[in-house]
């Protein structure tokens, strides 16, 4: 694994960026697999100021994003679609037909589960950005997940409901269950780029990168992959 070590979270989401930007530009056909969360906004400021300022195109880009909870829809201001388009689609020339997540309010769960990894198949990831959760998950793919797993509904760790309920009024409200790609999904980009900041990340981030590849640890699947690069500030990266 690559690790760039930086002095704060503003910095980590330059260097992101610019991975980032490398693959638009260079390929204005990239297939771009995006995360939700509060680490990659930044990452996203940075693309939305680039387009304004000079012009990237996203007209022929697709997006693919990791995970949705069950039973919120694009209405729902806590919905990940409602964050993808709040916080990057409404700034990029992207047509909204080509940005693509798990449907949470699909009636029949494993069908869409089966839609979502057809779609995965047909748009191989250029580039798969990813957050990781105190715990060791990326995506919403909790410790004990099967590396050979693709999209399934979970349900979510107890830890998991506390960290996400500061973005909710109430923990009740925070969803219980969600749709996630799998770890075998996530392995397949041909590059992958990890963001992780601030102090509460630093267990899991040491755990990725340095500790036993275990399903356990289902970020430790990462030290297996040819091109990912960890992109951590000096808090995040402490225990390393
Ligand atoms: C959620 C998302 C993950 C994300 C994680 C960390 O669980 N499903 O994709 O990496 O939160 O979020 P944050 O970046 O807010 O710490």
């Amino acid at each position: 694994m690559n690790i760039i070590i930086t002095k704060d979270q503003a910095e980590m989401s330059r260097e992101g960026a610019k991975i980032f930007l490398d693959v638009i530009r260079n390929d204005p056909y990239a297939v771009l697999g995006l995360a939700t969360g509060t680490t990659p906004l930044g990452l996203y400021a940075q693309l939305a100021e680039d387009r304004r300022r000079n012009g990237t195109s996203y007209r022929n880009i697709r997006t693919v994003n990791l995970d949705e909870y069950i039973g919120l829809g694009a209405e729902d201001e806590q919905s990940y679609v409602y964050f993808m388009r709040h916080n990057l689609f409404r700034y990029l020339d992207i047509p909204l037909e080509n940005t693509h997540l798990p449907n949470g309010k699909a009636e029949d769960l494993s069908a869409e589960c089966a839609r979502y990894n057809a779609l995965l198949d047909t748009l191989p990831r250029t580039v798969q950005l990813l957050g990781i959760g105190s715990n060791g998950h990326i995506a919403f793919n909790e410790p004990g997940t099967p590396f050979g797993s693709e999209t399934h509904v979970v349900t979510l760790a107890e830890s998991t409901v506390r960290d996400n309920s500061r973005l909710f009024a109430r923990q009740e409200n925070v969803p219980r269950r969600a749709l996630t790609m799998g770890l075998k999904n996530i392995m397949e980009a041909e590059k992958i780029v990890v963001l992780a900041s601030g102090a509460g990340k630093a267990n899991a981030v040491s755990s990725m990168v340095r500790g036993v590849v275990t399903e356990a640890v289902p970020a430790s699947i990462l030290q297996r992959h040819p091109n990912c690069t960890l992109i951590a500030d000096k808090e995040a990266a402490s225990l390393i």
